[in-house]
């Protein structure tokens, strides 16, 4: 009997359960979208409880799909949206509010609070990450501050605190009959509650932010059995955790220090493996956990996080129906030879890496009676290409390692337009490997080399292979004028809600 490694990736958009071959090839794939809920400007929440039954829908959804059983899964591994932060009772499951999605911003006057007593800098040295609406401890302290009865409950343990991954486990190994409540370092490294160094939660970090010890998850690795599926099948060993970015650089299998990957999804998370020691960021990156397989030291990672940028295709389609469908954006942009001097800061949720500009909020700027919906689909691509570039930059200087190649993948990196331009504004080659879903398959790997499907990294190595390379052809002149031209842009958009 074959067997494989099964890998749930609940992502921003969409939760989807791949089954992968020894080879990482696919051998089923089923997804399911759920409602994106925006209450008010800067709002973004998830329905936990229509998570979980998308979750378990698209499990059981693959296994008919290729008329597999669980028994013929080795073991599955979880990958997930990070940051995305819920709490919910202990006793019946039920979750006391909408999740709040990494794009919220609901909590910015609690960074701005806390960053006037010492800077945005303060907690960095410690836990890798600047102050921003972004991560998980400040979403948590808006929910215990605003959600009745949170605290008390919390104090007294009978509500958790989980991202994704921690609320997925603990319904999949049994929910209030006994789930397990942990959460992996990568995880962990994105509520700015873990200290970079002891890979524990860090007292003074809780005190400060004002959390309860008693809602914590345990943390734990990202590669080790950690308990067996009750629900919706039983018996199936969960044996990997990692954070969907994290996830990607482990499927890209960047496992030496200097190898980098970036993920063109919702956002663009570009990442490069720095070794064993974290790497502090002078120039507006995140120091974050890479992984950490069981029994092994851990490897970190340096981040340039990127907030929207797949995003905005979708809202020219749901918001401004410019396009039907998001792939149109490519055939839309090709219209036209250049972006006739339009560009497109998407700072919708302020702007992330290397910025960190809260106030931040999106402009389209250069417009004239020349431009049209061509130039404007082109910006909007075009604006992927720019942020990557300003993260990658960063990452150069802070990590002294110069990019040779980028390793791509995401839903994006089938725009070849993209690609090309991303090429010839990193100027360096941009590569395509032959599984894009690296997400999944990172959290398959992770699994699987717990449970002895993979024997080592080297087998996954040996499955990498390139699809398509895009060397850089653009006229250096030209790189500098159009990039310094994005660089005003983005400088206008700072700042804008105060
Ligand atoms: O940090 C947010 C990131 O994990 C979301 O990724 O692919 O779900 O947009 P994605």
């Amino acid at each position: 009997m074959s067997q494989y490694v099964g890998a749930i990736d609940q992502g921003t958009t969409s939760s989807r359960f791949i089954v992968f071959d020894r080879e990482g090839r696919i051998i089923v794939c089923k997804q399911r979208e759920h409602a994106q809920i925006y209450p008010r400007p800067g709002h973004v929440e998830h329905d936990p409880m229509e998570i979980w039954r998308n979750t378990q829908g698209v499990m059981q959804d693959a296994l008919d799909g290729a008329g597999l059983t669980p028994k013929d899964l080795l073991s599955i591994g979880i990958t997930n949206q990070r940051e995305t932060t819920l709490i919910w009772d202990k006793r019946t499951g039920a979750p006391l509010h909408n999740a709040l999605v990494w794009q919220d911003t609901r909590n910015d006057r609690l960074v701005t609070e806390y960053a006037r007593d010492g800077g945005r800098d303060r907690f960095r040295a410690l836990t890798g990450l600047p102050l921003a609406s972004y991560f998980s401890g400040l979403k948590l302290r808006w929910l215990l501050d605003h959600v009745e009865g949170a605290r008390e409950k919390a104090e007294a343990g009978d509500v958790l605190f989980g991202n994704i991954d921690t609320w997925l486990v603990w319904n999949l190994t049994g929910g209030p009959d006994g789930g397990l409540h942990l959460t992996d370092v990568t995880n962990a490294s994105r509520t700015q509650l873990m200290s970079l160094e002891t890979l524990a939660w860090d007292d003074g970090m809780l005190a400060a932010f004002g959390i309860p010890r008693a809602m914590l998850p345990e943390i734990v690795s990202s590669s080790q059995v950690y308990g067996e599926t009750r629900v919706p099948f039983s018996g199936v060993p969960i044996a990997g955790i990692l954070g969907d970015q994290q996830a990607a650089l482990f499927g890209q299998t960047c496992f030496q220090p200097g190898e980098a990957k970036n993920t063109y999804g919702t956002g663009c998370f570009a990442l490069m493996n720095t070794g064993e020691t974290p790497v502090p960021s002078t120039c507006g990156l995140v120091t974050t956990l890479g992984y950490k397989l069981d029994g092994k030291p851990a490897v970190y990672a340096l981040e340039g996080s990127i907030a929207i940028t797949g995003a905005l295709v979708q809202w020219l389609r749901d918001n401004l129906h410019m396009i039907k469908d998001s792939a149109e954006v490519e055939s839309l942009a090709t219209t036209v030879a250049d972006n006739g001097g339009v560009y497109f800061v998407p700072a919708f949720s302020g702007l992330y890496a290397p910025h960190w500009n809260e106030g931040a909020r999106g402009l389209i700027i250069g417009l004239t009676r020349y431009a049209n919906r061509g130039h404007i689909a082109r910006a909007c691509l075009e604006a992927t290409a720019f942020q990557t570039h300003e993260v990658l930059e960063a990452m150069e200087k802070d990590s002294g390692i110069p990019v040779r190649e980028l390793r791509s993948d995401g839903g994006m990196v089938a725009n070849v337009t993209l690609m090309q331009f991303q090429a010839d504004i990193l100027d360096v080659p941009v590569v395509r490997p032959k599984v894009t879903e690296t997400t999944a398959l990172g959290a398959a790997y992770a699994a699987g080399l717990a449970t002895g499907y993979w024997k080592s990294t080297d087998d996954l190595v040996r499955n990498w292979g390139v699809d398509r390379r895009w060397e850089p052809n653009m006229d250096a002149g030209e790189r500098r004028r159009i990039t310094a031209a994005w660089g005003r842009a983005v400088k206008r958009a700072f700042d804008w809600d105060e």
